[in-house]
């Protein structure tokens, strides 16, 4: 459908082994799709399928079964291959892997400058992209002099540059401190509610995805939850059966009902349990 920015059908993937004798169906006939706009998270313990869903969604990787389309563009397409990587950016967990100049500014340009943009508009892109992540201070900086979640906002910037419509985000904040984490987070925030993107954002912190317009659990290459944050925290025994984490407010509220104490049962920010008590 038109407002569909990434429609998977009935996707599977299979990996072979190194043996090539065993294989291992690590996504399993999945059919979901990402809206136009939507700010999306996947949560899954390691090993359920995020990463290899992530990389099916802008043609890194290529189904065994079913069909994943990106923008109306069907990932199999040989010829749409470069259309679908600028219309969905990928952003890894690992920063440093990411990086690939050594100042700030030529990193961010680097993108656009292999997608063969016009020089004044490159000047302009990067321009755009360093104000949106907050790093325009840092322009003509080296990059591994940065903070971990200064150089994540960097390599967010160089995807940023290159205008996709949707970004798609292993978990960014995995190697990050907590004030790292916050700055990540509140730059996807903005790339979704002020830039308009649609955002794909991975993570297993489950106090990441509060703020979600939808929350997609995933298990042993299968989507086990779908909801908004709060439908899937107020199932808080389910998501724990799933070996995940509900958010340490959500928690606490649990544990007041167990206690006997009348909160609500999806409570999902502080204030919201301290109104209730
Ligand atoms: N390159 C690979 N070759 C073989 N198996 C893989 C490869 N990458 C991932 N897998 C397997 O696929 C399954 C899903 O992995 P992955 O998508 O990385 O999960 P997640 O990102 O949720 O941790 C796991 O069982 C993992 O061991
Ligand atoms: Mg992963």
């Amino acid at each position: 459908m038109a407002q569909d920015m990434i429609r998977m059908e009935n996707l599977s993937y299979e990996y072979n082994s190194i043996e090539g004798n065993n294989q291992l169906l690590a996504i399993n006939n999945v059919n979901i799709s990402v809206k136009k706009g939507e700010y999306l998270v996947i949560l899954g313990h390691n090993g359920s399928g995020k990463s290899t869903l992530a990389k099916l969604m802008n043609g890194l990787l290529l189904p065994t079964k079913g069909n994943v389309y990106v923008n109306g563009m069907n990932t199999r397409d040989e010829e749409k291959i470069w259309d679908i990587r600028e219309t969905a950016g990928m952003v890894f967990q690992n920063p440093d892997n990411q990086i690939v100049a050594t100042i700030v500014e030529e990193d961010v340009a680097f993108g656009p400058e292999n997608q063969g943009v016009p020089p004044l508009e490159i000047r302009q892109r990067v321009d755009d992209a360093l104000r949106i992540v907050d790093m325009t201070e840092y322009k003509k900086h080296a990059p591994h002099l940065l903070s971990g979640g200064q150089k994540q906002r960097v390599a967010i910037a160089g995807i940023l540059a290159m205008k996709p419509e949707c970004i798609i985000l292993d978990e960014p904040t995995a190697m990050l401190d907590p004030i790292g984490r916050v700055e990540i987070i509140n730059t996807i925030k903005k790339l979704n509610k002020e830039e308009k993107k649609t955002i794909v954002h991975i993570t297993h912190y489950m106090d990441e995805a509060v703020e979600a317009d939808r929350i997609l659990i995933m298990e042993q290459g299968q989507i086990v939850m779908e909801g908004t944050p709060r439908e899937i925290f107020s199932q808080v025994e389910k998501v724990k059966k799933l070996g995940l984490d509900v958010p340490q407010v959500t928690e606490l509220a649990y544990e007041l009902r167990k206690e006997g104490i009348n909160v609500p049962q999806d409570i999902l920010t502080v204030e919201e349990l301290v109104k209730a008590l």
